[in-house]
């Protein structure tokens, strides 16, 4: 089944208004990934009608980030959405998402000043702000969203809550390479040897979760031991950071922490910014 591919917002409404039932919305910048998919399917699972937003939404690149090169392969992320049974896809123009210079923009506060706040500074208040426009424009009872963003997934939770956002957020687990990359856009523009400096990422968290065991430190210590030798690496992992992080808050916790926690990396490979993490459990219920 080929979606309907609504541009502009008429387009939209007059798709919404025939809409029966639930409708699910999967926010994407587009290059469709089995990641992506992976979040339809779930959208599929949970709704009656199911849409995809594609747009390169400018707002939450910094000035010296990939805004131009971001891949843009509309035909192929149409077929990729017929293919999981998508029944709309929305794909705005920039004019008509900012039709003029916004002046009034969502502020993501001090959370989205934290981790990847800080390698990318305003870039949660450009997610945040284009998130809710396209909570409006679209009217989903619910979204679906990558873990592998964990803090972007946690920032828009907060948002819905701080500002009564009538949307219900669905967060889908990292779908990963064989060899344990995560899957993402930003993977195409990996030559083969940065492909494989860049597992670091992955390997770390792995060897961080099998030190849970031993508390935050021992995790923390595990996972920078990868990294470390990983900067040696040709070419190497230039790491921006290692966190451990409460889920909900992204505050650093302590060596004493209990309880759930996110283990957060990321770093540039080459020119490319790459991002990941694994959920943990430490006290009692940790293995
Ligand atoms: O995760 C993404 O692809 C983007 O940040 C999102 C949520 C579609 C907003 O532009």
């Amino acid at each position: 089944m080929t979606p309907v591919i609504a541009k502009t917002r008429e387009e939209l409404a007059a798709v919404r208004s025939g809409a029966a039932g639930t409708l699910a919305l999967v926010p994407t910048m587009g290059a469709l990934h089995e990641g992506h998919r992976s979040l339809i399917r779930r959208a599929r699972q949970l709704a009656d009608t199911v849409a995809v937003s594609i747009f390169v939404n400018p707002l939450q690149f910094g000035p010296h980030e990939d805004f131009d090169r971001y891949p843009r392969t509309f035909a192929a992320d149409v077929e990729a959405c017929a293919a999981e049974g998508v029944d709309v896809v929305f794909a705005p123009t920039r004019e008509v998402m900012y039709p003029d210079e916004p002046q009034v923009t969502v502020k993501s506060g001090p959370m989205g000043e934290r981790v990847e706040g800080v390698t990318r500074p305003g870039h949660f208040d450009g997610m945040l702000t284009v998130v809710l426009k396209l909570f409006h424009l679209v009217g989903p009872d619910l979204a679906v969203f990558g873990e592998k963003d964990a803090q972007q997934l946690a920032m828009i939770r907060r948002m819905v809550a701080d500002l009564n956002v009538p949307v219900e957020i669905v967060g889908a687990p990292t779908v990963r390479e064989i060899d344990g990359l995560a899957l993402s856009s930003r993977n195409r523009y990996l030559s083969d040897a940065e492909r494989r400096t860049a597992l670091a990422l992955s390997r770390s968290l792995q060897a961080g979760a099998e030190a849970a065991g031993k508390g935050p430190a021992a995790a923390l210590a595990a996972a920078r031991a990868v990294l470390d030798e990983a900067a040696g690496a040709t070419p190497p992992l230039e790491l921006d950071y290692l966190v451990l992080v409460d889920p909900a808050t992204f505050l650093d916790v302590t060596g004493e922490h209990t309880g759930p926690a996110v283990l957060a990396v990321a770093a540039r490979v080459g020119a490319t910014h790459l991002i990941d993490n694994t959920p943990l459990l430490f006290g009692k219920e940790s293995s």
